[in-house]
């Protein structure tokens, strides 16, 4: 049996202006993974493909997939480059990355997929196709992806990313660490990002000028990340979440899940990915980090995660 996997992702500053030219950071969360497995199905003609992701209820075989399919999609992708298959497969997706939570799942089952098959036909791929594929898949949940999403859970580092630039990985002067909750709302990134959009283009100016601002908190974010000055950081996550705040992609369950990240000792706490729902992040000292994800499990939320970026 094959098996191929990738991480979820976070993005700690810089979510939404990231789609219009601004910079973001983002990191990768090691926690939470899809992975794919593919292996031979007996008795059934060859190129045939079985692909079950059993977390979701789906089982479907390819040739029913339709194009608009991001599972069935990723498969063309993979096949396009690597040749049909000489047997029939069963492909098996598994992810623990909270679905529609701002956490990347959808990219990080489509790199999953695209690393399994290639593994499987013998034919090694480098990052580089894999994150203009996964990219490819991307566009099928909203029309105008960043890339930030592909390319943090492709190479698995964290990053200094600007739209169809070059991505920065880096390491932090200072490992930092994160504590993650869930609000249990699932938020598509279509409806966030489409919800901006209708924003932009009624207040272009206005919009704009709160985009230049995330630009501003972002770089203030990435020096104090090279510099290891984590107090500085916490104040750019709460002024990004003010901005976030105001393009209205936040929510009552979100301010709830920050206020009480905050109130618990957080030294910075934003929603993270689209928003409207979905999972906000803190930045913690590591010596309060359980205290803050207890307070979270106690305002309600039903899935947290304490993760280190290094
Ligand atoms: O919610 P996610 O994990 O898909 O993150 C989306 C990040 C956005 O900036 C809102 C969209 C994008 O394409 O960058």
């Amino acid at each position: 049996m094959i098996r191929a996997s990738a991480p979820g992702k976070v993005i700690l500053l810089g979510e939404h202006a990231v789609v219009y030219g601004r910079p973001a950071i983002a990191a990768p969360l090691r926690q939470v993974q899809a992975e794919a497995t593919v292996e031979t199905l007996e008795g059934t003609p060859a190129g045939s493909i079985l692909i079950e992701a059993p977390d979701i209820g789906q089982q479907i075989w390819l040739r029913e997939c339709g194009a608009d399919d991001p599972l069935g999609k990723a498969v063309r992708l993979a096949l396009d480059e690597v040749g049909e298959p000489h047997a029939a497969l069963r492909l098996t997706i598994r992810s623990t990355i909270p679905i529609a939570a701002g956490l990347g799942s959808g990219a990080a089952v489509s790199a999953a997929i695209l690393r399994a098959l290639a593994l499987a036909a013998g034919n090694p791929i480098s990052d580089e196709w894999l994150c203009k594929r996964v990219y490819d898949v991307e566009k099928i949940y909203h029309g105008t992806p960043s890339g930030i999403d592909n390319t943090v859970v492709v190479y698995a580092r964290p990053i200094f990313f600007m739209r169809d630039e070059e991505p920065t990985p880096f390491t932090p002067a200072q490992p930092f660490t994160l504590v993650l909750a869930d609000t249990g709302v699932r938020s598509p990134t279509a409806r966030a990002v489409g919800a901006v959009r209708k924003q932009w283009q009624a207040d272009r100016a206005g919009v704009e000028h709160i985009f230049d601002h995330i630009a501003q908190i972002v770089e203030r974010g990435y020096q104090a990340i090279q510099s290891g000055d984590l107090t500085v950081l916490g104040d750019a996550m709460d002024e990004n979440q003010s901005c976030l705040e105001q393009i209205q992609v936040s929510s009552p369950e979100l301010d709830g899940l920050i206020q009480a990240a905050r109130k618990a000792g957080a030294l910075g706490a934003k929603l993270t990915g689209a928003g409207q729902g979905g999972v906000m992040a803190a930045l913690a000292d590591p010596q309060h980090a359980e205290h803050i994800r207890f307070a979270l499990m106690e305002a309600g939320a039903p899935w947290t995660a304490v993760t280190e970026v290094r």
